[in-house]
């Protein structure tokens, strides 16, 4: 069990309460981001191109995920560890299943899946067998070769109306969690008002109830780094366990992301 669960983060959103969560992928850093009081890590498939190399994150895993996933359990003292169910790890609700056992019993507490209504009978099944689901919608990376690139989404109506759709259903599929990556700050807080559930934002302004980084980005790693990354390093002066505690700081407080990160 961890410090932080579903149903106390749920309760942190009735309060108008913000939480923060960065990815972790080792025992290290896990111990890190936890001590320094963060709720929620997450092992994205983001480990792909931080950790791998690769430029999407087609090529991760379940294995992937589940080492990093296991290293990380070992290193938390406190956090709700979120773990990525990688690129065709839950075509069907049964491998779902399958894939989704692995990293629980690594040590997650919560997998992650990309997608929308299509998703709903999978969501279903994992809830009903024990296993609390994060969704993830707006950028999809997984599906960066269908979307045509890493582009913000939900501009159009039509779009913004598909991702509103796809939120109500996969709360009312049991999702106990969204991830929302790149979509205009207006339709993120649409979605975070919506939702019972809270949401989790990732270039989507600061109406939602928690916000994620890679970390690799925030401590300035990244020489590309995108729009909506603030380089936290830079403010702490070089310390990590400084810039980690700022971001938690200045995600609960509203500061961050400030205008400069937000698609409007
Ligand atoms: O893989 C990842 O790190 C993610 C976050 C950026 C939301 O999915
Ligand atoms: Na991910």
């Amino acid at each position: 069990m961890s410090k932080y669960t579903i149903q106390s983060l749920a309760a942190l959103k009735k309060e108008k309460k913000k939480f923060a969560c960065l990815t972790a992928y080792d025992a290290t850093f896990s111990r890190v981001i936890s001590e320094s009081g963060i709720e929620t890590m997450l092992v994205g498939d983001s480990l792909g191109n931080v950790l791998q190399g690769h430029d999407t994150t087609v090529p991760v895993t379940t294995d992937d995920i589940a080492y990093h996933t296991a290293g990380v359990a070992r290193g938390n003292t406190g956090a709700m560890v979120i773990a990525d169910l990688p690129f065709m790890s839950y075509a069907t609700p049964e491998q779902a299943m399958i894939n989704s056992t692995k990293l629980m019993q690594a040590g997650a507490h919560v997998v992650k899946l990309e997608g929308g209504q299509w998703l709903c009978p999978t969501i279903a099944m994992l809830t009903e067998r024990g296993i609390p689901v994060c969704a993830h919608l707006g950028l999809t990376p997984q599906s960066v070769n269908t979307l045509g690139g890493f582009k913000v989404q939900g501009r159009s109506p039509e779009q913004a109306e598909a991702i509103i759709d796809d939120a109500k259903a996969i709360e009312a599929a049991g999702a106990g969690l969204l991830v929302l990556e790149c979509v205009p700050s207006d339709l993120a807080r649409t979605i975070s008002e919506l939702l019972t559930i809270p949401v989790i934002g990732i270039g989507a302004g600061n109406s939602t109830d928690g916000q994620v980084l890679v970390i690799h980005d925030m401590l300035g790693l990244n020489p590309r780094p995108a729009k909506f990354v603030k380089n936290f390093m830079a403010e702490a002066g070089g310390d990590i366990t400084k810039a980690v505690m700022l971001f938690g700081e200045q995600t609960r407080n509203g500061s961050f992301p400030a205008a400069e990160h937000t698609f409007n």
